[in-house]
């Protein structure tokens, strides 16, 4: 393993691990992982990523949206950044996200022990890559890329607090993430828990991405009549919730039909929400992916078409408003095959791989070289606290990502 030490990447990779196991503790609730944008628990989150930060010998910046970026060396040549995100979705598991940060963190340190550290790094712990709060995913590393758009501002929750509200309860100044420039940087490398089976089936540590799926979310509101369900006969009734089942339904043959598409609706809220109350309205959200752009927005034409149906039939009013829908991505050559030979310099093949989840890559791609290292995971379970990984692989991850860091 080259200049590296096994043993000692051992004992970093449990550092690691014990390191997630503590910011799996910050939650907004107290028996699971929940930690979604604007929240206290995400700040604390980030005072603790803030804190190992300084400690690794980074200068910490902070901005009005909650991403943590820690930056060395000198201020005038474009950094190489290593991250991912430190928001989760409800009931998460630990590593997603936080493993990427953990494992840029663990790179640092390493590197500046062996007085090997780049001319110019960032570490970046984004505040949202879920979207799990306003529906919207990447918000943060949209706002550390620049290309943060003034209406997220006007997002609301499913309790109707806008993003505004909430980042300006924490102190912040939301409308300063509007501004933010654009940064200069080098290239940006994310490690990741792969949140699938493919490493474990087939016996690899670790993987290099090679595309990100595309993705359009969207929420769609259905409007029919409350009333008493005592009194209503079933013949005349206008049910928000009956019309968002067959919805439901429908959004599951679409998955199932298509060849290659995944769609799920993960949320549903219905209004007034009372065992003898007629639905009125029922929120849905819906989530649809396809590795190909144009399957992808056939799909989506033909949710829309057949939404319209089912609404119409019903004699209820649909609002489907999209929030966000974005292209397949293909990371950068050059750097994915930077990381391969890092794979290859830590004695592995580099078995290459697609994501079928979303990653701020996705959007740092937009600005710079991009390019992903997946790192198995048990079970290829995610979104799950069952999330898990093995010390092992993350002593590979980092050994890689180090060799990935001073060029392979
Ligand atoms: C993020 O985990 C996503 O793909 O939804
Ligand atoms: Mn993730
Ligand atoms: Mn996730």
């Amino acid at each position: 393993m080259g200049t590296l030490s096994s043993s000692a990447v051992e004992g970093t990779a449990a550092e690691v691990l014990v390191r997630a196991d503590t910011l799996g503790a910050i939650s907004e609730e107290p028996a699971r992982l929940t930690r979604r944008l604007a929240t206290p628990a995400l700040a604390r989150a980030g005072d603790l990523v803030a804190r190992w930060m300084t400690e690794a010998g980074l200068t910490v910046r902070r901005d009005a949206i909650g991403n943590v970026v820690g930056r060395l060396g000198n201020a005038d040549v474009p950094p190489l950044v290593l991250g991912s995100h430190l928001d989760t979705v409800p009931d998460a598991g630990r590593y997603d996200g936080a493993l990427g940060i953990l494992l840029a963190l663990a790179v640092v340190q390493r590197l500046r022990a062996r007085d090997a550290l780049p001319d110019a790094l960032e570490v970046a712990a984004f505040a949202d890559e879920e979207g799990a709060r306003f529906g919207v995913p990447y918000l943060g590393s949209s706002a550390y890329a620049g290309r943060f758009e003034r209406d997220w501002l006007d997002l609301a929750d499913v309790e109707g607090v806008t993003l505004r509200d909430a980042l300006g309860e924490l102190g912040g100044d939301p409308e300063s993430l509007v501004s933010l420039p654009e940064p200069r940087l080098a290239g940006y490398l994310e490690a990741h828990i792969e949140q699938g089976p493919v490493l474990e089936r087939e016996g690899f540590p670790v993987g290099v991405v090679s595309a990100i799926a595309g993705q359009t979310r969207a929420v769609l509101t259905i409007r029919g009549r409350p009333g008493h369900a005592g009194t209503s006969p079933m013949a005349g009734r206008h049910d928000a919730l009956v019309a968002a089942s067959e919805l439901v339904l429908a959004v599951e043959r679409y998955g199932r039909e298509s060849d290659g598409l995944v769609a799920t609706v993960g949320s549903l809220t219905v209004s007034p929400g009372a065992s003898n109350v007629i639905p009125g309205e029922a929120r849905l959200s819906l989530d649809v992916r396809h590795a190909d752009d144009e399957a992808l927005g056939q799909a989506v034409a033909g949710l829309r078409h057949a939404a319209t149906r089912i609404v119409t039939t019903r004699g209820v009013e649909l609002d489907w408003t999209t929030l966000q829908s974005t292209p397949a991505v293909e990371l950068t050559p050059a750097l994915r095959v930077r990381l391969a030979s890092a794979v290859a310099a830590a004695g592995l093949e580099a078995r290459s791989l697609a994501s079928g989840a979303g990653h701020d890559a996705v959007v740092l791609a937009r600005i710079c070289p991009a390019a992903m290292l997946f790192v198995r995971c048990a079970g290829g379970i995610s979104h799950d606290p069952r999330e898990s990984v093995a010390q092992a692989d993350v002593a590979v991850a980092i050994d890689v990502l180090e060799h990935a860091v001073v060029g392979a």
